[in-house]
């Protein structure tokens, strides 16, 4: 296996197509947006660009689901990501962010580490890939409605959401995320953003 094809490194690897359903079914609507993608993908957005995405507004789309180019340029989307949503509250604008899950990296603890979070089981077999990948992934969130997300989203991996969930109480969430087949709930953590 070649490593460099394997890891956080690529700039292009599309998402798999299971993973675009149960983002697309997060939201009636669809996807409204795909600022990063390319001729390969499969996320079939109302709009996607393949350019100048961190030059333009990525709000005023509903929906808006970002796969970055992995790599080091990876911190300039997360960075822009915080910036367009950062006072999304109360707004229809929302964001899923499939990201490497690297909790170490600079750009998770500036940006996106006091968000909504799904930790997804498993490694991801991004579309056309042999294997799965090397590196585990997360679904970041920043919106609105981090009790649909958790409900969502939970089936799939860990959620995470911070203690103020968007006025809506974390043990409220709790009670209401269905619990995995063995019986275990989703953590929660309790940080302020
Ligand atoms: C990881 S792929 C994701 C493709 C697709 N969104 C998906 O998830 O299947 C990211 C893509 O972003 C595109 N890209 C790179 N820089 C970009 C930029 N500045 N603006 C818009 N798209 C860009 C590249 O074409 C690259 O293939």
């Amino acid at each position: 296996m070649n490593p460099v094809l394997y890891s956080t490194t690529r700039q292009n690897w599309c998402t798999p197509r299971w993973l675009v359903d149960i983002i697309r079914s997060f939201r009636p609507a669809g996807i409204g947006l795909d600022p990063a993608s390319n001729p390969q993908s499969p996320v079939a957005a109302a709009t996607d660009w393949r350019e100048g995405a961190l030059e333009r507004s990525w709000r005023g789309h509903g929906l808006v689901y970002l796969n970055p180019p992995y790599g080091r340029g990876v911190g300039a989307w997360t960075r822009k990501a915080r910036e367009e949503f950062a006072d999304a509250t109360g707004s229809a604008d929302e964001l899923l962010l499939l990201l490497p899950a690297r909790v170490d990296a600079i750009w998770y603890q500036r940006d996106v580490g006091n968000c909504a979070v799904c930790f997804i089981k498993g490694r991801i077999r991004f579309l056309g890939a042999a294997a799965g990948a090397t590196f585990p992934s997360m679904l970041v969130y920043l919106g609105h409605d981090h009790l649909h997300f958790a409900e969502h989203f939970s089936r799939r991996g860990v959620v995470m959401v911070p203690a103020t969930s968007g006025g809506t109480n974390v043990s409220v969430i709790h009670d209401l995320v269905p619990a995995s087949p063995t019986g275990a709930k989703p953590a929660l953590i309790l940080v302020e953003p």
